[in-house]
């Protein structure tokens, strides 16, 4: 055996009905540091947890039979915090793919990174380049990691594209239309989320997914992502299983049901 062996999580010993599941399941993984903070040790010592914490939920998704899971790991505003912290994710982030693509390989994961990744470290924009490369034959679970992602600088990236495609004599503006859009969005093939997991308690989409979440349920949950365990990701999948999802339109409910 190359990897440690998993206990695989089974829907069957789970409260779990495979029907009732999202198909594609977004997450900001927020709190880290306040996690950390709580224990008296360093941010970056939390980040380090919530790596972790994101690879036990990547196969936890897979297990259950997910097919999309899109987690927020750096958005476009994170490069305000200190120099320190940023240096210390960059290293995380290249460290981590680096130690986990022969085992994503393994698992037949699907790897995919969103954001603007001309603007990420050399090393690091080519780690990912490679993973993706190397998994995207896969068919099963397909994980996305929004890397030096804005849901505003997607929006802008998609209108320059148009906007070119107008220039070029392609498209008159008159064919636009929202399909149009999601078609220049980062990564047109993926369903929009239908469940959005936001840990830490924080009430706000901080710039995720802006166009792609417009119908996606919310679920927050006050704990920490370090500490987001299976127990609240099934939590979460079981409150999803719940949601009466109406996009609009009257769904008449049986008194009885
Ligand atoms: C989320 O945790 C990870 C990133 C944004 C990179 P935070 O670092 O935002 O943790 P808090 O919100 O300060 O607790
Ligand atoms: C969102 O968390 C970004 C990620 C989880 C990567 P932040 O911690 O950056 O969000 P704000 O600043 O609290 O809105
Ligand atoms: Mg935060």
């Amino acid at each position: 055996m190359l990897f440690p062996p998993r206990t695989k999580l089974k829907i069957k010993d789970t409260p779990l009905d495979s029907a009732r599941l999202p198909v594609h399941v977004a997450i900001i993984m927020d709190g880290n540091g306040r996690w950390a903070n709580a224990k008296g040790l360093s941010r970056l010592h939390g980040h380090d947890q919530g790596y972790r914490t994101l690879k036990d939920t990547v196969y936890a998704a897979d297990d259950l039979g997910l097919k999309f899971l899109t987690v927020y790991g750096f958005s476009s505003e994170n490069w305000r915090r200190s120099q320190e912290e940023v240096g210390g994710l960059m290293d995380l982030m290249l460290r981590a793919m680096k130690a986990e693509i022969e085992e994503l390989i393994y698992n037949e994961i699907k790897v995919r990174v969103i954001g603007r990744m001309h603007e990420l470290p050399d090393a690091l924009r080519e780690e990912y380049e490679s993973a993706m490369r190397r998994t995207e034959h896969f068919t099963g679970l397909t994980f996305t990691l929004a890397i030096n992602y804005g849901g505003r600088a997607e929006t802008v990236d998609a209108i320059r594209a148009i906007a070119d495609k107008i220039k070029r004599g392609e498209l008159d503006p008159s064919q636009i239309d929202e399909a149009t859009v999601s078609q220049h969005l980062y990564a047109p093939d993926i369903p929009d989320p239908d469940l959005l997991i936001r840990t830490a308690g924080e009430l706000r989409l901080s710039n995720f997914l802006l166009w792609e979440t417009a119908y996606s349920e919310i679920y927050v949950t006050p704990a920490p992502w370090p500490a987001f365990d299976q127990s609240e990701f099934i939590a979460s999948l079981m409150d999803y299983a719940k949601r009466i999802r109406k996009f609009g339109a009257v769904i008449e409910l049986n008194p009885e049901t």
